[in-house]
């Protein structure tokens, strides 16, 4: 391994914000070959250097993000053909890279790719559901039945769902749809529970905080910034 910041080794083994993990390391809970008082900056490789977290060895694992515009006719799965994975390499396979929730075959948009388990467990955990936003254009015009329909929920697989926001855009039959949870189907089918609209498109536009790069055509993607990382982390719950 090569020497990494303190700060973004911390971050990234704890999976906390870089923020936090600089207040944790502030806080005397992490050592460095026995200094109780690193600093973020200081540069560690752990094959050399012995990282501890409360008395715990830490061990670095370098996670990739990647941030995917879906085209349409992939599924969000990696095994088989015809999935999302097609469009990479197959040495981000052989590292474990994986959608981070589902889109369905027809959706385009947003998508996290990663290998941190850990991280994707925490943003698709229904305790912690991060929002997402999705643009969508339907056969019939939305109306504000539909608004207080989507905020009031529906009953889905036995249960309402959360609070659903819908901002109808100036041509009526499309709208932005933001959810706190992902059930199957669930933009389609609050749709349908709308005076029985058919969604002809569906994109996500943004997910856990984090906006999809409008420079990426369908198919392409870049690793996570950064700020987007941080973004993320933060809205893990
Ligand atoms: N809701 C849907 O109906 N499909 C998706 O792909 C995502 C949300």
């Amino acid at each position: 391994m090569t020497k990494v910041r303190l700060d973004k080794y911390i971050s990234s083994t704890l999976v906390v914000s870089r923020k936090d993990a600089v207040s944790l390391i502030k806080s005397g809970r992490v050592s460095v070959n026995g200094n109780v008082k690193p600093k973020g900056d200081d540069k560690v490789d752990d094959s050399i250097d012995e990282v501890l977290f409360d008395g715990q060895k830490l061990t670095f694992a370098e996670n990739i993000y990647i941030m995917l515009n879906k085209p349409r006719g992939l599924i969000s799965a990696t095994d088989g053909q015809g999935t999302v994975l097609s469009l990479f390499d197959k040495a981000f396979s052989d590292k474990g890279l994986f959608p981070c929730g589902r889109l369905d075959k027809d959706t385009v948009g947003l998508l996290i790719m990663t290998t941190d388990g850990a991280l994707a467990h925490r943003l698709l955990s229904p305790k912690h559901h991060a929002e997402k936003t999705y643009y969508v254009e339907c056969d019939k015009e939305f109306t504000q039945d539909d608004v207080t329909l989507m905020k009031e929920g529906i009953m889905m697989d036995g249960k309402k769902t959360q609070p659903a926001v819908l901002e109808i855009l100036d041509d009526p039959k499309t709208a932005r749809i933001t959810l706190t949870e992902g059930k199957y189907h669930e933009i389609k089918r609050l749709c349908y529970a709308c005076r029985q609209k058919e969604v002809l498109l569906l994109k996500r536009l943004t997910f856990g905080g984090i906006s999809l790069d409008e420079s990426l055509s369908a198919g392409e993607w870049r690793e996570l910034t950064d700020e987007e990382l941080t973004i993320l982390r933060q809205n893990q719950g």
